[in-house]
């Protein structure tokens, strides 16, 4: 690093809380962050930040200074809001300069930056909630349309629209769609305890004079069906919009239009609309220009007022919205049968279908969506037990249409379509796909194609269940927060994209539905199902431990702070012992349950181990936050909890009662054995791996930790052996078989037996993706450090992966890109790494000897026998080797010049935005 360099760029990627100029945030002293410049190879040493409530004062002209100082601190991330909290709807500008290494000379400025609050307090609505007649009581009823016009009496200067609905709504102004790529809003909340609010700036869709605001409604996931057993209405019966539209007129007037009894409503062609079912469209009952002034009055009758729900607060939203991503084109179209046309999208996606088709007046088509075929070459919906995932369609007049629904999604590779005169063209259907609008972050890649597609299976199950909640599956009647899942998913999530707000968001949810005993549910938000159970109710530990983990943000572990301790101390109230009482689920799914619950470890031992676990992770949050006493308490927990362990579920010679894979994993694990009996226990795990031809044998709790076990205790190579098993059950199983998502069983399809036990049979489940983290950090060999979070220490540690000649990982971390690809000769492995700025790296790859290069710099760092060396930002070149040293001096010299000039890495680089190779 040169000191008092003066670097070109300027910092850049400015965030307000988690954002790039956010409008509507639901807090009033964001944080702020920052990357430093794009390509450097730098650390900050200050930073200034400059506040001003106008672009002018920004640049130092004029009244508006807010805030403008200096100071010596290395961190850029979340730097807490440094002037008076922010009030509703007020917008201000800001900007960053930093010194770099220690140097005189600061950077130029960023870009202005600017953030704006939303509506902070309920009682800042002034609006009514209203909804039209009945709207949300009965299943299968038309979707009401809502509006009112009104008038504007000078130009538009600034305008917001802050809505919210109980139920689903999109919202009009003028004959245009207010957020034409954003749906399903506001989204999905505990309803019993809040509802989340929106905000957008619809300058541009007013004019001075007449107006229209409409909104059309749909039952969401407030009244529609849910749950697994065909009900609906379980948080509300009636559906509602609140509307908030503030203007500020170019002659000084402000406008302000509410929801209220002023506005007008009617239904129109969306017949019914349910998430799990599928939607009903009627184009010939369309209401042409309904949302455009002046439009026909005739059908309008008078919205009714609602009541809000006793006891529920308006959240601003603290995710990001679901989207549409993602457009995807049929691969093929089959006939199975006359008439009936199957569209393979040759993925299996969650989202819904765009049609473009042609048609007479009156002609319906139905599409009805499934994740596999039937062997007759029908789609398979056999899985989606009572959600019908239908959707019908009736032309309004002769000719081609396009159309697509509004207030469902479906879980689907096939879109059958039946109804039509003729053999429909390949663009008749286009996949949209529908997640919530997150950052991709990282990739991975490796020299083998059948784990490069399980990398993508994970991504996609990611894409699949990152809608709104971390769902179990998007197809059947569930969909449902199950905590479980994303406990033991929540570590891939967050290489694969940037989840910070969204499980922030969920951990509310978590929150919400806590008891008051202090036992976390079992999905979230929580209206069916249980508290407490092992594995399950973790999550409400372990989820903001992992975010904070992976992007430095401590208010998630500040706020939850107090639901967490209430977890243990419900844990250590009801043990025996300190032993965990048996609960449900245990090992879901092991492969020698006799039913998903019963697996051969006991759920009792699954519970203390993860009561061990979370005293564990207690104790290190409770020591970031400075609260002594409590960290002291959580060890002294940990230690009994581990004793009460080994009194219940271990023998002297260190075998674990069920004696199945899992109970070893745990105690491995979790470090819940004392030193002596590890050996043995590891030793009986690889004897069990072995007995089944090395396979695994391991459900939802075990199937996590068998990897990280593996190459934890110094048996990568059975670790390695069983990411590359191809045969039933692996990983690889389901990827020979055609899968291009996570399966929730291993044998969710065999080709001997055919699909597996119906009741429960997604093809689209994510938990088995939880060794996705394991593949970058141990295949590829990119760990989040122990020192810093957010990959403010990153340490390299690759080795060889017997079976894969090359891998590659990168990841864009909330400092910048990291990046580690490596090829192998025999036992020789040369690669590169990028360590980005403001953080530092350990390169400490499982190697006799090995030498590394900056990138640009002649003089190399070299070590023997696993000495660890620190990088810092920049990029470098490495060359390892298990070889005697002799040799690899040797192999290093080609004609005099120096080994790394030469290198050549063909592994994979990646492209993070879209996490597929280059
Ligand atoms: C879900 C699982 C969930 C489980 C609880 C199932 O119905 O699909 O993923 O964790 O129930 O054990």
């Amino acid at each position: 690093m040169v000191n008092d360099s003066f670097f070109a760029g300027v910092p850049h990627d400015l965030r307000c809380e988690y954002y790039n100029d956010p409008v509507g945030i639901g807090c009033d002293s964001p944080r702020l962050s920052w990357k430093l410049p794009e390509g450097s190879q730098s650390s900050q040493t200050a930073w200034q930040i400059r506040i001003a409530s106008t672009p002018e004062a920004l640049e130092g002209n004029g009244a508006g200074s807010l805030f403008d100082e200096r100071k010596t601190d290395g961190e850029s991330l979340f730097i807490p809001w440094p002037v008076n909290p922010l009030k509703s709807g007020q917008r201000v500008y800001w900007k960053v300069r930093l010194w770099l290494d220690g140097g005189l000379q600061p950077t130029p400025w960023s870009r202005a930056a600017s953030v704006e609050t939303g509506l902070l307090k309920d009682a800042e609505w002034e609006g009514h909630w209203i909804g039209f007649k009945d709207s949300g009581v009965h299943g299968n009823a038309p979707a009401p349309y809502l509006r009112r016009g009104f008038s504007i009496p000078s130009e538009v200067v600034l305008a917001r629209l802050y809505v919210s609905a109980l139920g689903l709504a999109e919202f009009h102004i003028n004959g245009s769609a207010v957020h034409p790529r954003e749906v399903l809003l506001p989204g999905w909340t505990d309803f019993h305890h809040r509802v989340q609010s929106m905000a957008f700036d619809v300058t541009s869709l007013l004019k001075q004079g007449s107006n229209t605001l409409g909104a059309i409604l749909g039952d969401g996931w407030y009244a529609g069906y849910l749950s697994c057993g065909g009900e609906r209405n379980i948080f509300g019966k009636h559906t509602a919009i609140l509307a908030q539209l503030e203007i500020q007129c170019a002659d000084g007037n402000a406008v302000r239009i509410v929801s209220d009894g002023d506005w007008e409503g009617r239904t129109g062609p969306i017949l019914s609309a349910d998430l799990y079912n599928g939607e009903t469209y009627d184009a010939r009952l369309e209401l042409p220009d309904w949302s455009a002034p002046l439009s026909s009055r005739g059908g309008w009758q008078p919205v009714s007022l609602c009541e809000c729900p006793k006891g529920i607060t308006i959240d601003s939203k603290v995710s990001e919205p679901v989207s549409k991503i993602q457009e995807l084109h049929p691969k093929s179209i089959s006939v199975p049968s006359p008439g009936v046309y199957i569209f393979d999208f040759g993925q299996n996606m969650v989202g819904w279908a765009r049609l473009r088709i042609k048609g007479r007046t009156g002609q319906t088509v139905t599409l009805r969506f499934g994740e596999m075929l039937n062997p007759d070459g029908s789609i398979y919906t056999a899985n989606l037990r009572t959600a019908k995932a239908t959707d019908r369609y009736t032309f309004g007049g002769d000719g081609i249409a396009e159309w697509e629904p509004h207030f469902t999604y479906h879980g689907f590779r096939y879109v059958e379509i039946t109804g039509l005169d003729e053999k429909p063209e390949s663009d008749a259907v286009t996949g949209i796909v529908l997640h919530n609008d997150m950052r991709a972050t990282g990739a991975f890649h490796c020299s083998n194609v059948l784990i490069n597609q399980l990398e993508s299976n994970i991504r996609w199950g990611l894409r699949g269940n990152f809608l709104e909640i971390p769902s179990d599956c998007p197809q059947r009647d569930e969909r449902l927060g199950w905590s479980g899942d994303i406990q033991v998913f929540s570590k891939t999530a967050a290489y694969l994209y940037n989840v910070d707000a969204f499980l922030r968001k969920w951990m509310r949810d978590m929150r919400d539905g806590q008891t008051a005993e202090g036992a976390f549910p079992d999905i979230a938000p929580t209206f069916i199902c249980g508290f407490g159970n092992a594995a399950w109710a973790d999550a409400g530990v372990i989820v903001p431990w992992v975010v904070y983990r992976r992007y430095g943000d401590q208010r998630i572990l500040q706020e939850n702070y107090n639901a967490m301790v209430a977890w243990i101390d419900f844990q250590e109230r009801t043990s025996e012992n300190f032993a965990r009482p048996e609960t449900a689920y245990g090992d879901w799914l092991a492969i020698d349950a006799v039913i998903p619950e019963h697996a051969p470890v006991p759920s009792d031992l699954v519970g203390t181990a993860y009561f061990a676990r979370t005293c564990g992770i207690m104790a290190d949050v409770a020591g970031l936050l400075k609260k002594e006493d409590d960290r002291k308490r959580f060890l002294t927990l940990q230690k009994r909890v581990r004793l009460a362990f080994q009194r219940t579920f271990v023998t002297a010679s260190g075998r674990i009662v069920g004696d199945c894979q899992t109970g070893y994993l745990l105690a491995l694990a979790f470090d819940l054995l004392p030193t002596d009996l590890q050996e043995p226990a590891l030793a009986r795990l690889i004897a069990l791996l072995e007995n089944r031809a090395w396979h695994l044998s391991t459900g939802f709790v075990g199937t996590p930790l068998l990897c990280p076990v593996l190459t934890k205790y110094g048996r990568h190579d059975v670790a390695m052996k069983l990411l590359l098993q191809e045969t039933y059950p692996s990983w690889l199983f389901p990827v020979k078989n055609g899968a291009t998502t996570i399966w929730e069983r291993w044998d969710s399809y065999t080709p001997d037996k055919g699909f597996g036990d119906v009741v429960m049979n997604s093809f689209n489940h994510y938990a088995y993706g939880a060794i996705g983290d394991w593949m970058v950090r141990a295949v590829a060999g990119l760990v989040p450090g122990s020192e810093r979070p957010a990959y403010g220490h990153i340490l390299f540690q690759p080795q060889l992966c017997e079976g894969l000649d090359s891998a590659s990982a990168a990841l864009e971390t909330p400092y910048g890109k990291v990046s580690i690809q490596w090829q192998t000769e025999g036992k020789t492995m040369r690669g590169r790494l990028v360590v980005p700025p403001n953080s530092y790296a350990d390169f400490a790859p499982k190697f006799e000897h090995w030498e590394v290069l900056e990138m640009g710099n002649k003089d190399a760092a070299d070590a023997q026998n696993y000495t660890p060396i620190r990088l810092l930002p920049g990029s470098y070149e490495f060359i390892a080797t298990d070889e005697p040293l002799e040799i690899f001096r040797q192999s290093k010299c080609k004609g005099g010049k120096f080994f790394l000039t030469d290198l050549t890495v063909s592994a994979t680089v990646l492209n993070i935005e879209t996490g597929v190779k280059r």
